[in-house]
């Protein structure tokens, strides 16, 4: 029988001072900046949808396509009962293809801070499966998740290059709260996109027809629609920045003109200069090898690696390292060792 719920960890009060809390820090700082979770309301969800299928997006075709060819591997690797999918948005043909791998999975659980993509998306695969459990959470996962009990072992997996999404200080953050969630025989499952020709990583966030402009802007709209900001859309240019030292594309707003944009819910006039640009988002691309290190000075083991065959993208496996301190939360279920 299929069970299925919906969860909010925070109170949408705690949301809504979360999104007044991080625009009045970010637009008031130099250079001005906004976190790129606020991009994701119903339409942003939708936008990125649409991203995912341009010509130029290779990064999702990519880790379908991958995770279409390992998903057995990983399986095999895993004997997951238990999926927790961070970010797992709409849960496209990459869930279902994990979800279709795994012959022993009891629960799964996908975790976003998007109520609105979360919930179409996950009663609809609670349909589709009436023999799995899906325990649905509205959190933000760089923030310490309370999961829901579920039987192991675990695959924890975020996918879709949204950890390039965080600044390096953030990513170690996010690993040790990963390593803390994992027990003995679980497992964290990372898709990452890797450094290539700038060509190709450019023009995957700048296509011709528009989409990616729209959903950086779409950030705009819901502050003006959430805290009655006063931004004209028009008056900004989506920009598409590589940065080769950091080996990251920068998506940032640029003013068209010197304009002043009023944000009546905070008390607040923010004013930008003609071409002055607004951060709205990083997402950073990878090298095998900083990338196995980054994840070691965190506490999590690479097992396991994979990549497409022009290595567009990679995938890694990994476990707590042995070493490692015990989880914090209280153990007493059973385990499996993967190995
Ligand atoms: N996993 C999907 C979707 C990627 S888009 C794929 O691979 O195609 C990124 C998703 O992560 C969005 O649904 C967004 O709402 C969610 N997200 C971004 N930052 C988040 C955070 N801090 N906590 C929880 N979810 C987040
Ligand atoms: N997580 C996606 C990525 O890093 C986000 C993204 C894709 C994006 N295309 C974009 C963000 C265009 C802003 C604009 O690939």
């Amino acid at each position: 029988m299929s069970t299925f719920s919906i969860t909010r960890t925070m109170p949408e009060s705690a949301t809504a001072a979360a999104l007044r809390a991080d625009v009045r820090a970010g637009l008031t700082q130099t250079p001005k900046s906004l976190p790129p979770k606020w991009f994701y309301d119903r339409h942003g969800s939708e936008l990125f949808a649409q991203i995912t299928e341009l010509p130029d997006y290779y990064p999702s075709r990519a880790e379908q396509e991958l995770l279409a060819a390992r998903a057995g591997d990983i399986a095999a690797a895993t004997r997951a009962r238990t999926l927790i999918e961070l970010g797992s948005g709409s849960m496209s043909h990459k869930t279902r293809c994990l979800l279709d791998a795994l012959p022993g999975l009891h629960t799964y659980i996908p975790v976003d801070v998007s109520e609105s993509a979360l919930r179409g998306a996950a009663s609809a695969l609670a349909d589709e499966r009436p023999a799995l459990s899906v325990h649905a959470l509205i959190a933000d996962f760089t923030e310490r998740l309370a999961l829901p009990a579920s039987p192991g072992p675990r695959l924890v997996a975020l996918l879709g290059s949204t950890i390039g999404n965080l600044l390096p200080s953030d990513r170690a953050v996010f690993y040790t709260a990963v390593r803390s969630l994992l027990e003995p025989g679980d497992a964290f499952l990372l898709g990452v996109d890797l450094v290539k020709d700038e060509s190709i990583l450019v023009a995957a966030y700048d296509d011709p027809a528009g989409v990616s402009a729209a959903f950086n802007k779409n950030v705009l709209s819901v502050l003006n629609r959430e805290l009655d900001a006063g931004f004209d859309l028009d008056a900004f240019d989506h920009v598409a920045h590589w940065d080769a030292q950091r080996e990251w594309i920068e998506m940032r707003l640029r003013s068209r003109t010197e304009q002043t944009v009023k944000i009546p819910a905070l008390d607040l006039h923010v004013h930008f200069g003609q071409g002055e640009d607004l951060l709205t988002e990083i997402s950073a691309k990878f090298r095998l090898r900083t990338l196995a290190g980054e994840l070691h000075s965190n506490g999590l083991e690479l097992t396991r690696w994979f990549t497409t065959p022009r290595a567009l993208v990679g995938m890694a496996l990994t476990t707590a390292a042995p070493d490692s301190p015990p989880p914090m939360h209280p153990a007493g279920r059973t385990t499996t060792c993967i190995r």
